[in-house]
């Protein structure tokens, strides 16, 4: 196959990117306009403020993608473009913008799943990294445990029951007061704290070893702070944060060893906002070291929404003759 450039678009959550992706694996550019700051004043994403806001920035987002690789549309061979899951309307955004583009210039519209592109955000970084291997998505709207059997080809082994983990994280950070995006406060403030300090639950799922769920925990963490708050008495928010992570990656890291043993892949990947989670990473190479699995995670910048996962996941998809039509919609639940 002849050297290909894509242009990779992403705009399904509160980040507006795009990114020139270079067979695959080389990142010849990789623009995130965020909207964290805009969405921080009402604690969480809102979707309208969203969509308008992937309106007013993805040219500007394309045109620097496109000059921090130095080349013009010219140069590119095929559009990418995240179609869900998602935002409806922000998804919208990029969908119609990666059409315009791929019709007016004649090019293959390829359409990438979001999770498809967090899992190939490890392609970036890790030139001996093929399929098979199992790889945990771990973000903000999902928490999958996935089989990547080929290119294109995953067989979702478990999932959450209901919070997603990184929404667990965003919850309890408020919960302490400490904002939002709440992951990478929990993730610094967890350092001073003590992770044995609370005995926080860990859920298993009966005759459901992979699947996950947060939200008992969630609400675990809120009951112990109100009744601290009830009784008077003060608790260490460096104490809740570390003894919350312990008990998020605890239950990450045994299930995923246990699909690990039981699927014996000998590679392990972690992907999406959360594997940029410092305990995290440091639990799972170590349980991946002492089983003999090959580890692979992102740097954080590729493990958080961006377009350069999208351009990985496209080079693929289009390797293996994903086109799709000028029909192509945004569909905001759509399946891996
Ligand atoms: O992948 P992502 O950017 O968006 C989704 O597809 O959801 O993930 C965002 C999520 C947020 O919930 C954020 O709090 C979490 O990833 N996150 C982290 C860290 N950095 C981001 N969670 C824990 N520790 C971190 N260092
Ligand atoms: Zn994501």
């Amino acid at each position: 196959i002849r050297d290909m450039n894509i242009l990779a678009i992403e705009s399904s959550c509160d980040e507006t990117a795009a990114a020139v992706v270079h067979n695959g694996r080389e990142v010849c550019s990789n623009i995130i306009s965020s909207q964290i700051d805009l969405h921080k004043l009402y604690g969480g994403v809102v979707p309208e403020i969203a969509s308008r806001k992937h309106i007013e920035k993805i040219n500007q987002v394309i045109e620097e993608a496109l000059k921090e690789a130095e080349v013009t549309l010219e140069d590119i061979d095929a559009v990418a473009v995240t179609y869900g899951p998602g935002l409806v309307g922000a998804l919208l955004v990029g969908v119609a913008e990666a059409k315009a583009i791929a019709y007016a210039r004649h090019l293959p519209l390829i359409g990438v799943h979001h999770i498809e592109g967090h899992i190939s955000a490890n392609y970036i970084e890790h030139p001996d990294l093929e399929p098979p291997f199992l790889c945990l998505v771990v973000s903000g709207g999902h928490t999958h445990l996935v089989c990547v059997r080929d290119y294109g080809t995953y067989e979702i082994l478990g999932r959450t029951r209901d919070d997603a983990a990184g929404e667990a994280y965003d919850k309890v950070a408020r919960a302490i007061g400490l904002g939002y995006p709440g992951g990478p406060k929990i993730d610094r403030l967890a350092k001073e704290g003590d992770p044995d300090a609370i005995p926080f639950p860990r859920a298993h799922i009966a005759d459901a070893p992979f699947d996950f769920s947060f939200s008992g925990l969630k609400s675990a963490v809120l009951n112990y702070i109100n009744g601290c708050q009830m009784k008077g008495e003060t608790f260490r928010p460096a104490d809740v944060a570390a003894s919350f992570q312990k008990a998020v990656v605890d239950v990450l890291v045994e299930h995923s060893m246990k699909a690990a043993e039981e699927y014996g892949m000998g590679r392990f990947a972690i992907a999406g906002g959360v594997a940029s989670n410092s305990a995290l990473r440091e639990s799972m190479k170590k349980a991946c070291e002492e089983r003999n699995l090959k580890f692979y995670h992102p740097s954080p910048i590729f493990c958080t929404d961006n377009a350069a996962m999208i351009g990985a996941a496209g080079y693929y998809e289009y390797l293996a003759g994903t086109r799709h039509g000028w029909d192509l919609n945004a569909v905001p639940n759509l399946k891996l």
